[in-house]
């Protein structure tokens, strides 16, 4: 059960793209974000905009879909981004190196579900909904873990 949630509608890619800049501004190493939803929901899109308001200089952040992840260099730590769904057993994440990843870097990643028992109980869940309307998305952000408290109330009074 989660006990810190909010949502939030996200009325354009420019709209999401501004609160993944928020959220990463916020972030640090140890800090997982766990992005879920059906494809083409929009959490490449996310992790993109994140990633590259976290880079010193500029890098093109592509979808991790073949390579099943991919790092950058942030200014404190490493950053990854990971794309599960081609995951063959939720232990290849442990050779991918992501469960080490989990305790010093900042991670996204999409298609959380592969990871089973190996989900960080720690982590921020961001689940995108995709909207009749074009161009827009609903966000559901929840955790069980109070280091999100502040974030989710800063974010749902903007
Ligand atoms: N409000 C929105 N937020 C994010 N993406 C959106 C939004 N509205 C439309 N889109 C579009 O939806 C697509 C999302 O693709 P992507 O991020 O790759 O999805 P996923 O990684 O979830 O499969 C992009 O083409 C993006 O421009
Ligand atoms: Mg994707």
């Amino acid at each position: 059960m989660a006990s810190f949630e909010t949502s939030l509608d996200l009325r354009s890619p420019a709209e999401t793209s501004a609160l993944a800049r928020t959220i990463g501004g916020d972030l640090k190493p140890g800090d997982v974000l766990l992005l879920e939803g059906e494809i083409g929901a929009g959490k490449t899109h996310f992790a993109r905009s994140l990633i590259q308001s976290l880079l010193a200089m500029p890098e093109d952040v592509p979808s991790p879909t073949f390579t099943l992840v991919q790092t950058y260099e942030g200014s404190d730590c490493e950053i990854w981004h990971a794309d599960l769904y081609r995951l063959s057993a939720p232990e290849e994440v442990i050779e991918l190196g992501l469960t080490d990843a989990f305790d010093d870097s900042v991670c996204l990643v999409e298609w959380p579900d592969r990871l089973e028992d190996l989900a960080p109980a720690k982590a921020l869940s961001l689940a995108f909904s995709m909207q009749p309307e074009q161009g827009r998305r609903t966000l559901r952000l929840s955790s069980i873990n109070p280091r999100w408290a502040p974030l989710l109330k800063a974010i749902s009074h903007d």
